[in-house]
């Protein structure tokens, strides 16, 4: 691998994408007031270190060479009043969870990346939006405006880009927190109690998982003839996408000893599906910084498009810069990946694929009402693990919208709401997302698909 400071940027600089396009950008009525609130929030302490970026690089790299697993999840949107020690450790429970489910399942080591910790700007297909012949500004998630539908909520305000980077630190901060005191040890009750698996289905197949990890754990402790050192503990990284170009790039800061800029408002942002068109500012912007970086890639991206991605992206062919969500739905997935993972395969690039079943697996039911179903959802999955299979190609991971919360927001699993139920906890203001029940038993799923391709892993059924 090239020493990192002779990556070639042309004329980069944090500013180069405001001469390109840039969609999905709030228009702010106050200049004056929105470039103080930058000015601010580039004086203020980062929020992730670098060092923990090129750490969580270098466990990418181990992904993209198929020896580890990504678990990428969180809320869709995160919100500025739902930012409370409860919400912060549900959310870190699960993904706790899962993974241990993964790691088992899977027979491999998992890196975990919440949607955490800024995720709170949203990309809208409309920049307005209409009620009773009344037109505001749509809402744009926390970072930007507020969703109640007046002329003073929908408002861009510049001041809530600081009151989301506070969020941000308060939850890192909390999460860091957790994390040091313990909730990572596998002992810690947090990480294996679930009401919902003392009784019912699916107890029977966690109890056995659970057992399983434990016996391993104690066959490790009496190789190594002592405890399990602390550094067995997990770490969680954060992601957001990568939305709002002004607030990155006040976050963006010029390491010298790395010869580089990062993007330090968060370890991994992702650029979506709605900015990574060639020539946009979002590609622009992103191509500078040193961060790993992830595309969404979805229905009608094809080969040419995703090369010239990886061509502008990642030119030097860096181990665990760049991250591939393909999000095509159910009932897309096996006509429009196959082409891609062959295209990126024959040009001798291997990026860490991720498969995000959420986004392709929307709905609307006849009430009105914004869902996913579970079995769309688990379904999409298991394709792609298959088609990746084929290809040749490893699945690196997988990337979902969960709360470790009992919502009732997507249909299904096997205790989860039906369609009656979801007026009963339906809470996020964006896309629903699965429950703590649907998230684990969706970890289930992927193990047991996994084990039935791998017979020797396979997992005690009762
Ligand atoms: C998202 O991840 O919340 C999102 C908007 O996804 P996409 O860009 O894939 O539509
Ligand atoms: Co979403």
């Amino acid at each position: 691998m090239r020493p990192m400071s002779t990556v070639r940027l042309g004329d980069w600089t944090p500013e180069t994408w405001q001469a390109r396009p840039a969609s999905q950008q709030p228009a702010y009525p106050d200049a004056a007031a929105t470039t103080r609130v930058l000015a601010r929030l580039n004086g203020l302490p980062p929020l992730v270190s670098h060092g923990e970026v090129d750490r969580l690089r270098a466990e990418l790299a181990r992904v993209a060479r198929g020896e580890a697993f990504l678990l990428q999840g969180g809320d869709c949107a995160e919100s500025f009043e739902d930012c409370n020690a409860e919400r912060i450790s549900t959310q870190l429970g699960v993904l706790m969870q899962m993974s241990l489910v993964l790691m088992q399942g899977l027979g491999q080591r998992v890196v975990r990346v919440g949607r955490l910790a800024g995720q709170y700007a949203k990309p809208r297909s409309a920049d307005l939006e209409v009620r009773d012949g009344v037109a505001l500004p749509s809402y744009r998630g926390d970072l930007i405006n507020s969703a109640p539908f007046t002329a003073a909520d929908r408002t861009p305000d510049p001041e809530l880009l600081l009151r989301g980077y506070e969020r941000a630190a308060l939850t890192l901060n909390y999460a860091r927190a957790l994390l040091d005191g313990g909730l990572a040890d596998l002992a810690h009750p947090a990480r294996w109690d679930h009401a919902l698996f003392k009784a019912g289905p699916m107890s029977a197949r966690y109890e056995a998982l659970r057992v399983q990890l434990l016996e391993s754990l104690r066959l490790m402790e009496q190789l190594a003839g002592q405890p399990l050192p602390e550094r067995l503990r997990f770490d969680v990284f954060t992601s957001h996408e990568g939305l709002h170009l002004l607030y990155e790039q006040a976050q963006t800061r010029w390491v010298a000893e790395r010869g580089r800029f990062y993007d330090l408002s968060t370890h991994f942002p992702w650029i979506g599906l709605r900015t990574a068109t060639p020539g946009s500012a979002h590609l622009e912007f992103f191509r500078g910084i040193a961060n790993p970086i992830a595309v969404k890639v979805g229905p009608g991206m094809d080969p040419a498009w995703v090369l010239e991605l990886a061509a502008l992206l990642d030119p030097q062919h860096e181990p665990g810069r760049l991250t591939l969500i393909h999000r095509f739905g159910a009932a897309r997935i096996a006509r429009e990946l196959p082409p891609l993972l062959a295209a990126m395969r024959a040009a001798g690039r291997a990026p860490v694929w991720v498969c995000d079943p959420m986004h392709g697996n929307t709905e609307v039911t006849a009430s009105g009402v914004k869902t996913r179903r579970f079995e769309r959802i688990a379904g999409e999955l298991e394709e792609a693990f298959r088609i990746h299979a084929a290809a040749g190609v490893p699945l690196g991971g997988v990337h979902v919208e969960l709360t470790g919360e009992d919502v009732t927001e997507c249909i299904g699993g096997t205790r989860g709401p039906t369609e009656a139920d979801l007026e009963r906890a339906y809470r996020s203001q964006v896309d629903p997302r699965l429950n703590h029940a649907q998230a684990l038993e969706l970890a289930l799923r992927m193990a047991e698909a996994h084990a039935t391709r791998h017979p020797t892993l396979r997992l005690h059924r009762p």
